[in-house]
């Protein structure tokens, strides 16, 4: 091993170790010589923090070297990875499990309240003005794409930025993201004056996404965006918890393991904080941020207005959200005041919601409102930080966030658990650090517009409670034809009623298969200005607009159009479109005969015939 210590030549007081420690794990003592100076502060933080058990089984020297120096380069890169490093991670640890064995409720001495945020209705005149504000500030944006998750509950074999959004153009998540980015860029400059501006695009991958998430941009050349525009930051996983003591678990398939669990999407603070990106934002004149989520293919229909509330409002911390319905699955987005005078606006978990709102003199709990929705809006996890607050904030807590741990306990003691657990963050959290004077508010949209994440698998989509959303692939593509029929019919084209259809158990609504390319139409303003003459399309039909500048005028579609065009050419779409289209064909998830990201949806679609404009 490289910097070998010899141990017959140093005492174990020279060596900083504490005499006790090392006595009660012999086979450590054996092997301590074969450590660096570097391994031996590592064993010290192990030993001070309760950790001994770690070497009980260790091997004597000579056997399985390369694994103990394994071991060590795990435990550095867990204590590098960790504001505060493993020794903080233990001790937060310990307290987060004594709260929890005692049964502590982390909302004890809040009072809950609506707090302040901007309600918007699509299309109307201050909807128009919020978007047109949101697109001259997307020049002065980063994106942050959190994308470590494992999915679990989706099953899908892939990374779920790879799924396609929708089967018809098959574009999958993250070129869907990215060239919303980039057309928001282009256009953002062009009112500016201005071309050089790049947004930076951010996306935190784990172990579990990384190698995919690089290869599925390389093979498509970055899907457009220069290479050096996307960074990836990778999140590390965490230590794993044995007991309420923070033991950390040994991993079952190697005792020169720890074993480790994903930590949440909370990561993200701390990692961009120390990757320097943020200094560079801010020295490079941003002033936003805005974080999304892997799979919801409606979310930059929703961005433009919410980026112009921020600036409108000057929010610090601006939470896009949706109408809710009283105790709905969704949190809550809530203000906390304290006895003692703290105050914070945070996400709430729908199932403490309820019973926070019932302790604290509203007998009814979570309920709705005259309004017929419960009057705190629905978190659905997307948020626009304000950069500078946001630096100043960071440079406190080094991106810390306050984290939570779930233990499975075997019985009413809760002295032991079913299976290891960790500290979990959410990145959500980052306003409980907050002082009072922050500026933090919410966007609320409709669910149409802006929320359809695809998160579960087939089976425990059919399953869910009729009227609540599926979340799944077949109610995520769906969502997507619903939203552009909607807007276009808003804009003044006759789009026929849906028609109900079941899916792999899931009853969907089936709108007009209507997709057109970001640069087409970012905002409501620019669509209607794309649309003229009394247009109609019927059910049955699909419409593909690929181009930019596409122009349709008294188009009556039954059939199949697809527009293609030239960069910059100028199209007009006229008259009547009639052919056989596209029909959708239903598929079983179980037959694994059909690839996975069609048969996970439910149905595929049959190119019978179409017309092409070019
Ligand atoms: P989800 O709640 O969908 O969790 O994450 P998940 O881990 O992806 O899926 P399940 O729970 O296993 O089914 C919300 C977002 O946060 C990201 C996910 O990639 C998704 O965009 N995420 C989640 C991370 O980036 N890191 C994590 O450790 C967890």
């Amino acid at each position: 091993m490289a910097s070998s210590v010899d141990s017959t030549a140093l005492e174990l007081s020279q060596l900083g170790i504490n005499e006790d420690f090392v006595s009660s794990v012999p086979n450590l003592r054996k092997n301590l010589h074969l450590l660096s100076p570097e391994q031996i502060e590592l064993v010290k933080i192990l030993l001070e923090m309760g950790q001994s058990h770690l070497f009980e089984h260790w091997a004597e020297p000579g056997v399985d070297d390369n694994e103990k120096k394994a071991f060590f380069d795990q435990v550095a890169r867990l204590n590098s990875s960790y504001p505060g490093g493993l020794a903080s991670y233990i001790k937060t640890a310990r307290g987060l499990l004594a709260d929890s064995k005692a049964g502590k409720n982390p909302f004890d001495g809040f009072t809950p309240s609506v707090p302040t945020g901007e309600v918007l209705t699509f299309g109307d005149d201050s909807f128009a003005s919020f978007e047109d504000r949101g697109v001259r500030e997307a020049r002065k944006a980063a994106f942050v794409l959190v994308a470590g998750g494992l999915g679990e509950r989706l099953g899908y074999n892939g990374i779920k930025v790879a799924l396609p959004a929708e089967t018809t153009t098959g574009t999958c998540f993250l070129q869907s993201y990215i060239e919303y980015v980039l057309a928001l860029q282009e256009t953002s400059n062009r009112l500016a004056g201005e071309c050089q501006t790049e947004i930076p695009f951010v996306i935190m991958t784990s172990d579990d996404t990384h190698t995919r998430t690089v290869e599925l941009l390389e093979s498509n050349s970055y899907f457009g965006m220069k290479p050096s525009q996307v960074k990836l930051l990778k999140q590390e996983k965490v230590a794993c918890l044995d007991d309420n003591e923070a033991r950390l678990a040994v991993d079952p398939h190697n005792k020169y393991r720890i074993q480790t669990k994903p930590h949440g999407h909370g990561d993200v603070h701390a990692l961009l904080y120390s990757s320097g990106l943020l200094k560079n934002w801010h020295n490079a004149g941003l002033r936003w941020v805005l974080f999304f989520q892997d799979t919801n293919g409606l979310l930059f229909k929703a961005i433009p207005a919410s980026l112009g509330v921020s600036a409108t409002r000057e929010y610090h911390v601006n939470s896009l959200a949706v109408p809710r319905k009283a105790k709905e699955a969704i949190g809550g987005i809530t203000r906390l005041t304290h006895a003692d005078g703290r105050s914070m606006v945070i996400n709430v978990e729908y199932n403490q919601l309820d019973p926070l709102l019932r302790a604290t003199g509203f007998p009814d709990g979570d309920v709705n409102n005259e309004t017929g929705f419960s009057p705190f809006p629905g978190n659905i996890n997307q948020l626009i930080l304000e950069l500078g607050p946001y630096i100043e904030e960071l440079s406190k807590t080094g991106g810390a966030i306050k984290e939570f741990v779930n233990p499975k306990y075997k019985d009413a003691s809760k002295t032991s658990f079913k299976s290891s657990t960790r500290l979990e963050c959410m990145m959500q959290d980052y306003p409980k650090t907050l002082p009072p004077s922050a500026r933090i508010g919410f966007t609320v949209m409709d669910t149409w517009l802006a929320y359809a994440p695809v998160k579960n698998n087939p089976e425990d989509a059919a399953k869910v409670p009729k009227g609540n959303p599926y979340h799944s692939a077949t109610s995520g593509e769906m969502a997507i034809y619903r939203a552009n029929s909607l807007i276009l019919r808003k804009a003044g084209v006759q789009v026929a009623d849906p028609v109900e259809q079941v899916f792999n158990g899931q009853e969907v609504e089936v709108w007009p298969r209507i997709t057109w390319k970001p640069k087409w139409g970012l905002t409501f303003s620019e669509i209607k200005s794309r649309v003229s003459g009394n247009c109609s399309i019927s059910q049955r039909s699909t419409m593909v607009i690929k181009g930019k500048n596409v122009y349709l005028k008294d188009l009556s579609l039954d059939g199949t159009l697809i527009v293609n065009t030239a960069e910059d050419a100028e199209v007009k779409v006229e008259g009547s479109v009639q052919n056989k289209g596209w029909t959708l064909e239903p598929v079983d998830y179980k037959d694994t005969s059909v690839p996975e990201e069609i048969r996970i949806r439910g149905f595929r679609i049959n190119k019978i015939e179409q017309e092409e404009r070019n």
